[in-house]
């Protein structure tokens, strides 16, 4: 099988909402309660449209254009978080002093360990460090925790993100240095 990666667009929107609804109620099962997978895509997951205008944002298809994937990095401050999200934090990162932050990877259900997540992952670290940059940092979930401790990255902190009705969601702040 055959991936291809490219920057997504802004007309990519309405299939990355789909993509990340599909993954984050499957592929987090076994993480989350569903009160807590629902209330997270409606408070906390979603598209963030900044990283998509900044370029930093990816899309991995196979044949025939399907999105099997998605992921990005950001030179922004937001941890976590789609364009909904509380606690957004637009202003500019210092590639000298502060981390890049890698965003939002999703990986389709029917595409799920194949190293999808992997090599999104890398082409992040790449380009954040092609802009400079020597530490990373993300907003990770319980399930995504797994790939990102694979690849180097060491849990620093374990914030309690409320979604109302007294839900909250594991959001797990990871750091990496190189
Ligand atoms: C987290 C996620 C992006 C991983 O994507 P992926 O393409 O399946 O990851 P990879 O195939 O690159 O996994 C690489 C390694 O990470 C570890 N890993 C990944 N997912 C794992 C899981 N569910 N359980 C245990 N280990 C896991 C394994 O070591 C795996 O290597 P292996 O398959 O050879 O054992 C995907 O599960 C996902 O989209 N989850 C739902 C949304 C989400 O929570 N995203 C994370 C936001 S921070």
């Amino acid at each position: 099988m055959v991936f291809s990666f490219r920057e997504a667009v802004s007309s990519d929107v309405a299939d990355l909402a789909q993509l990340i609804e599909r993954s984050v109620r499957e592929l987090q099962v076994g993480d989350y309660s569903t009160a807590e997978r629902e209330g997270a895509l409606a408070r906390v997951y979603g598209v963030d449209s900044r990283l998509i205008e900044d370029g930093t944002y990816f899309v991995v298809e196979v044949e025939g254009g399907t999105m099997v994937a998605c992921g990005g990095w950001s030179k922004r401050r937001t941890l976590f978080g789609g364009d909904e999200a509380a606690g957004r934090e637009d202003t500019w990162l210092d590639p000298e002093t502060d981390a890049a932050k890698i965003r939002a990877f999703f990986v389709h259900p029917d595409w799920a360990r194949r190293g999808l997540g992997s090599s999104l992952l890398a082409l992040c670290e790449e380009r954040a460090r092609a802009a400079g940059f020597h530490r990373f940092e993300m907003g990770a979930t319980v399930t995504g925790e797994k790939l990102y401790a694979q690849r180097g990255y060491v849990a620093v902190e374990r914030l309690a993100v409320p979604l109302g009705d007294q839900e909250t969601l594991t959001v797990i702040r990871m750091v990496k240095e190189v």
